[in-house]
Protein backbone atom coordinates (compact mmCIF):
# COMPACT_ATOMS: atom_id res chain seq x y z
CA UNK A 1 0.00 0.00 0.00
CA UNK A 2 1.62 3.61 -0.96
CA UNK A 3 -0.49 6.93 0.56
CA UNK A 4 0.26 9.78 -1.94
CA UNK A 5 -1.41 12.97 0.31
CA UNK A 6 -1.55 14.87 2.91
CA UNK A 7 -0.64 14.45 6.48
CA UNK A 8 -0.52 16.99 9.76
CA UNK A 9 2.60 17.66 11.79
CA UNK A 10 1.93 16.65 15.55
CA UNK A 11 4.66 17.32 17.08
CA UNK A 12 8.29 18.82 16.26
CA UNK A 13 11.94 18.86 18.31
CA UNK A 14 14.97 20.28 17.61
CA UNK A 15 17.65 17.88 18.58
CA UNK A 16 20.59 19.42 17.11
CA UNK A 17 21.43 23.04 15.38
CA UNK A 18 20.71 21.19 11.99
CA UNK A 19 18.92 17.86 13.05
CA UNK A 20 15.30 17.81 13.45
CA UNK A 21 12.41 15.46 14.85
CA UNK A 22 9.39 15.77 12.51
CA UNK A 23 6.53 13.90 13.45
CA UNK A 24 2.92 13.33 11.58
CA UNK A 25 0.16 11.58 11.68
CA UNK A 26 0.30 8.37 10.56
CA UNK A 27 -2.93 8.03 8.01
CA UNK A 28 -4.53 4.39 7.79
CA UNK A 29 -3.89 4.29 3.98
CA UNK A 30 -0.23 4.17 4.64
CA UNK A 31 -0.48 0.44 5.34
CA UNK A 32 2.17 -1.26 7.05
CA UNK A 33 5.37 0.34 7.27
CA UNK A 34 8.97 -1.60 7.22
CA UNK A 35 11.76 -0.23 9.30
CA UNK A 36 14.10 1.11 6.66
CA UNK A 37 11.57 2.27 4.15
CA UNK A 38 11.24 6.20 3.40
CA UNK A 39 8.67 8.52 2.21
CA UNK A 40 9.21 11.17 -0.27
CA UNK A 41 8.38 14.41 1.06
CA UNK A 42 7.08 17.95 -0.72
CA UNK A 43 9.52 20.20 0.82
CA UNK A 44 7.05 23.62 1.26
CA UNK A 45 3.95 24.57 -0.41
CA UNK A 46 5.39 26.80 -2.84
CA UNK A 47 6.52 23.67 -4.74
CA UNK A 48 9.98 24.77 -4.65
CA UNK A 49 12.45 22.88 -4.87
CA UNK A 50 10.16 21.10 -7.17
CA UNK A 51 11.62 17.49 -6.35
CA UNK A 52 10.28 16.11 -3.34
CA UNK A 53 12.98 14.66 -0.66
CA UNK A 54 13.25 10.89 0.40
CA UNK A 55 13.52 10.82 4.06
CA UNK A 56 13.84 7.48 5.56
CA UNK A 57 11.56 6.68 8.67
CA UNK A 58 13.01 7.11 12.03
CA UNK A 59 10.20 5.21 14.63
CA UNK A 60 6.57 5.06 14.33
CA UNK A 61 3.50 3.60 16.45
CA UNK A 62 -0.25 3.48 15.83
CA UNK A 63 -1.22 7.21 15.27
CA UNK A 64 2.54 8.77 14.20
CA UNK A 65 5.43 8.44 11.89
CA UNK A 66 8.98 10.05 13.16
CA UNK A 67 11.66 11.51 10.63
CA UNK A 68 14.72 12.96 11.64
CA UNK A 69 15.49 15.71 9.41
CA UNK A 70 19.79 16.89 8.64
CA UNK A 71 18.85 20.32 6.82
CA UNK A 72 21.71 20.48 3.90
CA UNK A 73 20.46 22.65 1.31
CA UNK A 74 17.27 24.14 0.58
CA UNK A 75 14.69 21.12 0.35
CA UNK A 76 15.44 19.98 3.67
CA UNK A 77 15.50 23.71 5.33
CA UNK A 78 11.86 24.20 4.12
CA UNK A 79 10.94 21.02 5.03
CA UNK A 80 12.62 21.47 9.41
CA UNK A 81 10.60 24.93 8.98
CA UNK A 82 6.81 23.61 8.98
CA UNK A 83 5.52 24.36 12.32
CA UNK A 84 3.06 21.92 14.39
CA UNK A 85 -0.55 22.18 13.06
CA UNK A 86 0.67 22.46 9.13
CA UNK A 87 -0.04 20.00 6.79
CA UNK A 88 2.59 18.56 4.22
CA UNK A 89 2.61 16.25 1.21
CA UNK A 90 4.17 12.95 1.05
CA UNK A 91 3.86 9.40 -0.63
CA UNK A 92 4.88 6.28 0.98
CA UNK A 93 6.00 4.23 2.58
CA UNK A 94 8.51 3.46 -0.46
CA UNK A 95 11.17 0.98 -1.22
CA UNK A 96 12.33 -2.27 0.41
CA UNK A 97 13.37 -1.92 3.90
CA UNK A 98 15.29 -4.41 6.48
CA UNK A 99 14.19 -8.18 6.35
CA UNK A 100 13.84 -9.11 10.47
CA UNK A 101 15.03 -12.18 10.68
CA UNK A 102 15.84 -14.47 13.62
CA UNK A 103 19.26 -14.14 14.90
CA UNK A 104 21.07 -14.45 18.15
CA UNK A 105 23.58 -11.74 17.95
CA UNK A 106 22.80 -8.51 15.81
CA UNK A 107 25.09 -5.54 15.31
CA UNK A 108 23.51 -2.49 14.13
CA UNK A 109 26.11 0.42 12.42
CA UNK A 110 25.03 3.99 11.84
CA UNK A 111 27.12 6.30 10.31
CA UNK A 112 25.72 10.27 10.81
CA UNK A 113 21.93 11.09 9.77
CA UNK A 114 22.00 7.06 8.47
CA UNK A 115 21.20 6.67 12.49
CA UNK A 116 18.21 7.81 11.60
CA UNK A 117 16.59 4.97 10.43
CA UNK A 118 18.46 2.39 12.31
CA UNK A 119 16.74 4.41 15.08
CA UNK A 120 13.29 2.71 13.45
CA UNK A 121 15.09 -0.38 13.09
CA UNK A 122 15.90 -1.21 16.58
CA UNK A 123 12.61 0.24 17.93
CA UNK A 124 10.90 -2.85 16.04
CA UNK A 125 13.54 -5.52 16.50
CA UNK A 126 11.50 -7.34 18.80
CA UNK A 127 13.31 -10.53 19.49
CA UNK A 128 13.89 -10.90 23.01
CA UNK A 129 16.24 -13.52 22.63
CA UNK A 130 18.46 -11.94 20.12
CA UNK A 131 20.96 -9.70 21.78
CA UNK A 132 22.22 -6.28 20.03
CA UNK A 133 25.69 -4.76 19.45
CA UNK A 134 25.59 -1.12 18.24
CA UNK A 135 28.20 1.16 17.28
CA UNK A 136 27.13 4.91 16.00
CA UNK A 137 29.47 7.59 14.49
CA UNK A 138 29.18 11.28 14.07
CA UNK A 139 30.85 14.31 12.75
CA UNK A 140 29.83 16.14 16.47
CA UNK A 141 27.68 15.38 19.02
CA UNK A 142 25.56 12.07 19.00
CA UNK A 143 22.37 11.91 18.44
CA UNK A 144 19.12 9.78 19.16
CA UNK A 145 21.23 7.79 21.35
CA UNK A 146 18.45 7.17 24.00
CA UNK A 147 17.17 4.70 21.90
CA UNK A 148 19.89 2.51 21.15
CA UNK A 149 21.82 2.61 24.86
CA UNK A 150 18.31 1.19 26.30
CA UNK A 151 18.09 -1.95 23.87
CA UNK A 152 21.33 -2.79 23.24
CA UNK A 153 24.04 -4.91 25.03
CA UNK A 154 27.40 -3.26 24.01
CA UNK A 155 27.29 0.48 22.39
CA UNK A 156 30.56 1.88 20.63
CA UNK A 157 29.99 5.87 20.30
CA UNK A 158 32.67 8.02 18.02
CA UNK A 159 32.71 11.24 17.51
CA UNK A 160 35.27 13.41 15.41
CA UNK A 161 35.47 16.71 17.09
CA UNK A 162 33.74 16.12 20.59
CA UNK A 163 35.88 14.57 23.14
CA UNK A 164 34.85 11.95 25.68
CA UNK A 165 33.77 9.71 22.29
CA UNK A 166 35.99 7.11 20.35
CA UNK A 167 37.74 8.83 17.42
CA UNK A 168 38.40 7.36 14.14
CA UNK A 169 36.05 5.06 11.70
CA UNK A 170 32.96 3.01 12.86
CA UNK A 171 34.58 0.27 10.69
CA UNK A 172 37.93 -0.16 14.01
CA UNK A 173 35.55 -1.46 16.04
CA UNK A 174 33.30 -3.30 13.72
CA UNK A 175 36.99 -5.13 12.77
CA UNK A 176 37.52 -5.47 16.30
CA UNK A 177 34.12 -7.32 17.40
CA UNK A 178 33.85 -9.33 14.26
CA UNK A 179 36.89 -11.04 15.98
CA UNK A 180 35.60 -12.22 18.99
CA UNK A 181 31.46 -12.06 18.28
CA UNK A 182 29.95 -14.19 15.57
CA UNK A 183 27.56 -11.80 14.35
CA UNK A 184 24.03 -13.77 12.57
CA UNK A 185 22.71 -10.44 11.14
CA UNK A 186 24.34 -6.80 10.56
CA UNK A 187 22.26 -3.73 9.37
CA UNK A 188 23.62 -0.50 8.54
CA UNK A 189 23.26 3.12 7.41
CA UNK A 190 25.63 5.84 7.00
CA UNK A 191 27.76 7.43 4.43
CA UNK A 192 28.86 5.57 0.86
CA UNK A 193 32.25 5.41 2.02
CA UNK A 194 31.68 3.62 5.24
CA UNK A 195 28.80 1.47 3.89
CA UNK A 196 31.83 0.18 1.10
CA UNK A 197 34.08 -0.35 4.10
CA UNK A 198 31.57 -2.74 5.96
CA UNK A 199 30.27 -4.60 3.30
CA UNK A 200 34.49 -5.05 2.39
CA UNK A 201 35.17 -6.44 5.68
CA UNK A 202 31.25 -8.66 6.33
CA UNK A 203 31.59 -9.76 3.07
CA UNK A 204 35.01 -11.25 3.53
CA UNK A 205 34.48 -12.37 7.09
CA UNK A 206 31.55 -14.43 5.41
CA UNK A 207 28.95 -11.90 7.81
CA UNK A 208 25.50 -11.20 6.08
CA UNK A 209 24.86 -7.66 6.34
CA UNK A 210 21.90 -5.49 5.21
CA UNK A 211 23.05 -2.07 4.10
CA UNK A 212 20.70 0.61 3.37
CA UNK A 213 21.83 3.10 0.28
CA UNK A 214 22.01 6.40 -0.41
CA UNK A 215 21.53 8.03 -3.89
CA UNK A 216 19.28 11.56 -5.34
CA UNK A 217 16.15 10.65 -5.84
CA UNK A 218 13.72 12.49 -8.21
CA UNK A 219 10.67 9.88 -8.36
CA UNK A 220 11.24 8.04 -5.81
CA UNK A 221 8.83 5.03 -7.66
CA UNK A 222 11.15 3.48 -10.04
CA UNK A 223 10.06 5.23 -12.78
CA UNK A 224 13.21 7.57 -13.98
CA UNK A 225 15.94 5.46 -13.26
CA UNK A 226 17.61 8.45 -11.60
CA UNK A 227 18.90 6.25 -8.74
CA UNK A 228 20.43 3.39 -10.09
CA UNK A 229 23.45 1.57 -8.65
CA UNK A 230 25.41 -1.67 -9.68
CA UNK A 231 24.51 -5.13 -8.45
CA UNK A 232 25.36 -8.24 -8.95
CA UNK A 233 23.42 -10.67 -11.58
CA UNK A 234 25.07 -13.44 -11.58
CA UNK A 235 29.24 -14.23 -11.05
CA UNK A 236 30.49 -12.53 -14.03
CA UNK A 237 27.31 -9.75 -14.97
CA UNK A 238 25.85 -6.59 -13.01
CA UNK A 239 22.73 -5.11 -13.61
CA UNK A 240 21.60 -1.39 -12.69
CA UNK A 241 19.42 -1.59 -9.87
CA UNK A 242 16.82 1.53 -8.39
CA UNK A 243 18.01 2.17 -4.78
CA UNK A 244 14.19 3.89 -4.49
CA UNK A 245 12.01 0.51 -5.43
CA UNK A 246 14.79 -2.29 -5.54
CA UNK A 247 16.21 -0.98 -2.39
CA UNK A 248 17.00 1.18 -0.63
CA UNK A 249 18.00 -2.24 1.22
CA UNK A 250 20.43 -4.34 -0.23
CA UNK A 251 22.56 -7.28 1.23
CA UNK A 252 26.36 -6.28 0.74
CA UNK A 253 26.92 -9.24 -1.18
CA UNK A 254 24.78 -7.71 -3.57
CA UNK A 255 26.09 -4.44 -4.22
CA UNK A 256 29.13 -3.39 -6.68
CA UNK A 257 30.66 -0.32 -5.26
CA UNK A 258 32.88 1.51 -7.79
CA UNK A 259 36.58 1.91 -6.20
CA UNK A 260 37.35 5.39 -4.88
C1 LIG B 1 16.32 6.58 0.75
C2 LIG B 1 16.84 7.85 1.38
C3 LIG B 1 16.57 8.10 2.71
C4 LIG B 1 17.01 9.29 3.30
N1 LIG B 1 16.73 9.50 4.62
C5 LIG B 1 17.08 10.66 5.19
C6 LIG B 1 16.74 10.93 6.54
O1 LIG B 1 16.13 10.13 7.24
N2 LIG B 1 17.10 12.13 7.05
C7 LIG B 1 17.78 13.07 6.31
O2 LIG B 1 18.07 14.15 6.83
N3 LIG B 1 18.16 12.82 5.04
C8 LIG B 1 17.81 11.66 4.45
N4 LIG B 1 18.14 11.41 3.16
C9 LIG B 1 18.94 12.42 2.42
C10 LIG B 1 18.03 13.56 2.00
O3 LIG B 1 17.06 13.08 1.09
C11 LIG B 1 18.90 14.62 1.33
O4 LIG B 1 19.70 15.19 2.30
C12 LIG B 1 18.03 15.68 0.76
O5 LIG B 1 17.40 15.15 -0.40
C13 LIG B 1 18.85 16.87 0.40
O6 LIG B 1 17.94 17.82 -0.14
P1 LIG B 1 18.20 19.36 0.03
O7 LIG B 1 17.27 20.08 -0.92
O8 LIG B 1 18.16 19.77 1.44
O9 LIG B 1 19.68 19.51 -0.43
P2 LIG B 1 20.24 19.71 -1.90
O10 LIG B 1 20.34 21.18 -2.15
O11 LIG B 1 19.49 18.87 -2.87
O12 LIG B 1 21.65 19.10 -1.67
C14 LIG B 1 22.51 19.59 -0.62
C15 LIG B 1 23.77 18.73 -0.62
O13 LIG B 1 23.44 17.38 -0.24
C16 LIG B 1 23.82 16.45 -1.27
N5 LIG B 1 22.75 15.46 -1.36
C17 LIG B 1 21.49 15.64 -1.80
N6 LIG B 1 20.81 14.48 -1.74
C18 LIG B 1 21.65 13.56 -1.26
C19 LIG B 1 21.54 12.16 -0.97
N7 LIG B 1 20.43 11.48 -1.17
N8 LIG B 1 22.64 11.55 -0.49
C20 LIG B 1 23.77 12.19 -0.28
N9 LIG B 1 23.93 13.51 -0.54
C21 LIG B 1 22.90 14.19 -1.02
C22 LIG B 1 23.91 17.31 -2.54
O14 LIG B 1 24.82 16.73 -3.45
C23 LIG B 1 24.44 18.63 -2.00
O15 LIG B 1 25.82 18.59 -1.77
C24 LIG B 1 17.74 10.24 2.54
C25 LIG B 1 18.02 9.98 1.20
C26 LIG B 1 17.59 8.79 0.63
C27 LIG B 1 17.88 8.53 -0.81
S1 LIG C 1 14.05 7.94 -8.03
FE1 LIG C 1 13.09 7.52 -9.93
S2 LIG C 1 13.74 5.49 -10.32
FE2 LIG C 1 14.48 5.85 -8.33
Amino acid sequence: MRFDGFSKIVDKDWIQDDVVMISIERVAEMGEIIPGQFFNIQASAAGYPMLRRPISVSGYDEKTVTFTVKVLGAGTKQLSEHRVGEVIKLMGPLGNGFERVKAKKVLIIGGGIGVAPMKGLIEKLEQPSSEIDVILGFKDHPYLTDSFRTRCQRLALFSETISGFRKGYVTEALEEWIKTTAYEMVYACGPLAMLRRVAKTLNEAGVPVQLLMEEKMACGIGACLVCTCKTKKDDFNFKLSRMCKDGPMFYGSEVIFDEN
